[in-house]
């Protein structure tokens, strides 16, 4: 039997909406307040005490009801507790996406949760508390912003497109090099260019119909747990940037309102293959 038929992923949401309100609290709490902040892999990319405490929060809580679930966190891994993603029940967690904007009060921060069972998304929760904006999906069941179903826009080519592309945390030249060229060829034909500085919000706005497309290079698991599955419920395409199968734990992502519009750009994309986590 597959894993995720003795799972009710109903019961797995309403948790989860639970625990992600709870912590949303905090979060829209501290984002006007003085914060510590520390850094991680690169000298931008930073961590607060707030990104830890809802880590937590939202881990022991999930823990509490399955205590044989696994978890890929992005403060755990960063305080060393690295977890393979097999096909056991897997809840994907960035309590924070969008750290640079939380430090600076930039309203675009999410609340990201995905529950991953045999390597692929079975649910998402998205949550902007700052904006109070609630996206979730189940498999099978449609994508929802506070209730109400969302579905991505009718975009098949860049010349009618809103895209989204992020400079992420990497700091090499040879990463800025490549990311310059596909802004550049993005902006020639697009109706302009988004950096949301928060991937979960990135794949919100494609999975509503705001942006047409987002791609980026680079980030992790916990950064698309959520987002994917929201984008896919909501008609939406994703793939790797190089136009193979998407991966979640291969760090790139590649997410479009159609396949039209996602087979007329990746292969003018200059490619960057991030190491595994
Ligand atoms: C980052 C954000 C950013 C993306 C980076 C991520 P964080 O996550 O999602 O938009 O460009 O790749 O690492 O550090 O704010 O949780
Ligand atoms: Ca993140």
């Amino acid at each position: 039997m597959a894993l995720n038929n003795s799972i009710n992923l109903h019961e797995c949401l309403e948790l989860v909406t639970r625990l992600s309100r709870q912590a949303g609290k905090l979060i829209k709490t501290r984002i006007n307040q003085k914060k510590m902040i520390e850094t991680k892999a690169s000298s931008i990319d930073f961590v607060t005490e707030t990104d830890q405490e809802v880590e937590k929060m939202l881990i022991e809580g999930i823990k509490h009801k399955y205590p044989t679930h696994k978890f890929i966190g992005e403060e755990s891994f960063a305080a060393g507790i690295k977890e393979n993603l097999t096909n056991e029940p897997t809840w994907v967690i960035d309590p924070v996406d969008g750290t640079t904007n939380f430090v600076h009060g930039y309203p675009n921060v999410c609340i990201s949760i995905g529950l991953v069972i045999d390597c692929e998304a079975q649910l998402g929760v998205i949550f902007n508390p700052i904006l109070d904006m609630f996206y979730r999906a189940i498999k099978g069941e449609g994508a929802f912003l506070n209730d109400e179903p969302i579905h991505v826009s009718n975009s098949k080519c860049l010349k009618d497109s809103l895209v989204s592309i992020e400079y992420g945390s990497v700091r090499t030249d040879e990463f800025r090099s490549i990311v310059n060229h596909n802004v550049t060829y993005l902006n020639k034909n697009a109706h302009g260019i988004r950096s949301g500085g928060s991937a979960a919000w990135n794949l919100a706005m494609v999975a509503k119909g705001a942006c047409d497309l987002y791609v980026e290079m680079g980030l992790h698991a916990w950064d698309m747990a959520a987002g994917n599955i929201i984008v896919k419920e909501a008609g939406g395409v994703i793939i790797d940037p190089a136009g193979c199968e998407f991966e979640l734990m291969n760090r790139r992502i590649l997410a479009a309102a159609s396949k039209e519009l996602a087979d007329e750009i990746y292969p003018n994309l200059k490619q960057y293959f991030p190491e595994h986590d």
